[in-house]
């Protein structure tokens, strides 16, 4: 009975490996990414001058916290001891000494792998090699792992990983878990627990309304959210892929609606654009306080599609405070006249609330006082309301 009783005592006393860590991206992350510009073509020195930008341009301090180098990091195999590489002519420094310099920006470091033998673009991925990399990645600082999905082969997608999810516990250093396994395997229904934040969808691109085959414009990813909502909160979010805004395939007006449809979605803000070349009305859109604030709130709903009427589609979120974020957003051709009804949003009950628009960052009076306006083709009208 005694020795039983020790045993459960032991058993008890464990520490909990297979778990995801706990405390990180309470609020959806934000950061930088070089995929959607630059691809594989990543270096040491294009890194460091991003972290350097994102601090001079404000963005580090309007909240993007992690720069994640994509796909195109590593050498081509792996070493005698099969631990990974950095590839050593475009990363000579190697990647303990980036993440040093991006610490020492006061920002967090992210790095890309693949859950199968190698990555999309046939560099080493992590399938075998599980806590082997989780342990290096910790030595050297990494702060966020986005992992892959190619070259995977039959393997189930949820064991696969969790086997990733208990390797980083087990190597002790805090990481932010990136699902990137496209939605294939609805990750929103099983993926709790095991990451921060799933992919939903394909590769987006920088295009309004394109589609290609592997992956599709901003107006096709956001129909492929509608009903996740649900599946969203606190460390645990749906991540409609990463941000386009700024890209040169968007208009001025589809890169401000991208924002305002990202932030209401509570998605992971992780920018893609080239921050050497980004415009003072860019920055604008992604510094935006009262947009960061909405993706940012501490309920952390995911807003609803309350309305799709022919082009004019209406999301909803509800926020602290007693706060709610609406969208109006025209996906059509031409501009449209808006009339906004304010008794038709019976969940904003009785009370009067103080209009705020994002925008143009303006007061709009009250709520009761019916409201008309334009809304430009692929524009969106985004408020604030304040009971
Ligand atoms: C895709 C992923 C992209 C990018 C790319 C790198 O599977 O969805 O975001 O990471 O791989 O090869």
């Amino acid at each position: 009975m005694k020795v039983l009783r020790i045993l459960l005592l032991c058993l008890l006393s464990l520490p909990a490996y297979a778990q995801k860590f706990e405390g990180l991206a309470l609020t959806p992350p934000m950061g930088w990414n070089s995929w959607n510009t630059f691809e594989v073509d990543v270096n040491e020195d294009l890194v460091r001058e991003m972290a350097d930008l994102m601090v001079s341009s404000g963005m580090r301090d309007a909240g993007y916290t992690y720069i994640v180098v994509d796909d195109g990091w590593e050498a081509m195999e792996r070493d005698a001891n099969g631990n990974l590489v950095a590839d050593p002519k475009r990363f000579p420094g190697g990647m303990k000494a980036l993440a040093d310099y991006v610490h020492a920006k006061g920002l967090k470091f992210g790095i890309h792998n693949d859950a199968g033998t190698r990555t999309c673009n046939g560099f080493p991925g992590g399938r075998g090699h599980e806590y082997q990399d989780a342990r290096l990645y910790a030595s050297w600082g990494v702060d966020y792992l986005k992992y892959d999905w190619c070259n995977t082969g039959t393997a189930d997608a949820q064991e696969t990983y969790k086997t990733m999810r208990d390797a980083l516990y087990a190597a002790g250093r805090p990481v932010v878990f990136s699902l990137c396994e496209w939605g294939n395997n609805k990750p929103w229904e099983w993926a709790k627990d095991i990451g921060h934040l799933w992919r939903t969808t394909g590769d987006i691109t920088d295009c309004y309304n394109c589609q290609g085959e592997y992956d599709m414009g901003m107006r096709f990813v956001l129909e492929l959210q509608k009903g996740l909502e649900k599946h969203a909160g606190p460390d645990h979010w749906n991540d409609p892929d990463m941000l386009e805004v700024g890209n040169p395939g968007l208009t001025l007006a589809e890169s401000r609606s991208h924002f305002t449809l990202w932030s209401m979605l509570a998605a992971p803000l992780m920018a893609g654009n080239d921050l050497r070349i980004m415009s003072p009305e860019i920055r604008d859109i992604l510094t935006n306080k009262a947009a960061i604030a909405v993706n940012q709130d501490a309920l952390g709903k995911q807003a609803y599609l309350y309305m799709d009427h022919i082009s004019k589609l209406i999301y909803v979120k509800e926020l602290s405070e007693g706060q709610w974020a609406i969208a109006w957003h025209n996906s059509g051709d031409q501009a449209f006249k808006l009339r906004i009804n304010w008794s038709h949003f019976k969940f904003l009950g009785e009370k009067t609330h103080k209009i705020y628009d994002v925008w143009a960052d303006k007061k709009m009076g009250k709520t009761g006082k019916n409201i008309e306006l334009d809304i430009a083709s692929h524009d969106t009208l985004f408020l604030v309301l304040t009971p």
